[in-house]
This record gives structure tokens, C-alpha cells and sequence, in this order.
């Protein structure tokens, strides 16, 4: 009586199989590309606006008003020497006369710098 109900379950839990198969396996292999750093750097929307109001009030002193450097290396070309791992990490960790900014800047607005200093190539 209630079988067309079975049918749909069952097709919901194949579906859900599927996407797991699909969507979870490829992340699992990209962590373990990263085991060096332990982690990955999510991938979000880039909000510019907001890593470059943040760049100027934290960074802008020691690596240039054009990301040239100064007192710290040069930026502009970042994103083709450095992964987003490295990128993060240098941000959050700091390190070499960088300062640390895990506990400044909250983890989204690193993220979002990563993505964005990333493009600099
Ligand atoms: C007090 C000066 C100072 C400030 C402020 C500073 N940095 Fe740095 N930064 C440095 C120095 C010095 C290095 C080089 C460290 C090393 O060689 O290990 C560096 C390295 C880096 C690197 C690695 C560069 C590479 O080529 O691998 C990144 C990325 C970076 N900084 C981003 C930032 C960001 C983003 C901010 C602001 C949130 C910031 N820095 C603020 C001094 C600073």
C-alpha cells in the first residue's frame, strides 16, 4: 500500500550515496595532498573591498601601499610563489618579524585575505 513510499526513500538514500561517493572522496584526496599543512583553505567568494580596508589598517605599513614591500618581502607577486596554505598560515602565524594575526583578525577575514592576496600573480 505505502510501497511508492519505500520506492521514494530509497531513492533519496541513492541519491545521497551517490552525492557522497561523488562530493566527499574528492575532498578527502585534496586534505591529503595538504598534509604538510594538515589543512585546506576553503575557497569563498573573494569580498575585496573588505580585504583591502583590512590590508590597509593592518598590513599596508610593513609590505606597501602597491603590495612592493618595505620593511616585509613584497606581495604582488604572492599568489604565484606561495599556496593559499602557506598564505594563511604566514597571515595567522606570522613569523620571520611578521606579527601574528590569528588573534587580530578573526578566521573568515583570513580566509578572505588568503583568496584574495592568492590572485596576486
Ligand atoms: C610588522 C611588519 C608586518 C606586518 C604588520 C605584516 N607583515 Fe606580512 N610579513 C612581514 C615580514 C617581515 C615577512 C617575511 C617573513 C619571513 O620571511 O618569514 C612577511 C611575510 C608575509 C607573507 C609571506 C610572503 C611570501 O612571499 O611568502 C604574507 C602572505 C604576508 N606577510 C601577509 C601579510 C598580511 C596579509 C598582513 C596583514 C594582515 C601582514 N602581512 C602584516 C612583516 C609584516
Amino acid at each position: 500500500m505505502h510501497k511508492w513510499i519505500m520506492a521514494v526513500l530509497l531513492g533519496v538514500a541513492g541519491v545521497m550515496a551517490a552525492y557522497l561517493l561523488l562530493f566527499e572522496m574528492p575532498a578527502k584526496e585534496e586534505t591529503g595532498e595538504n598534509q604538510d599543512t594538515g589543512f585546506t583553505v576553503p575557497d569563498t567568494a573573494v569580498d575585496a573591498a573588505a580585504a583591502e580596508s583590512i590590508y590597509k589598517s593592518n598590513c599596508l605599513g610593513c609590505h606597501g601601499d602597491e603590495y612592493q614591500g618595505a620593511m616585509g618581502p613584497a606581495l604582488n607577486q604572492v599568489g604565484a610563489t606561495s599556496s593559499k596554505e602557506q598564505i594563511f598560515k604566514k597571515i595567522s602565524g606570522g613569523g620571520g618579524g611578521m606579527p601574528a594575526f590569528e588573534d587580530k583578525l578573526s578566521e573568515e577575514d583570513i580566509i578572505n585575505l588568503t583568496n584574495w592576496m592568492s590572485e596576486f600573480k
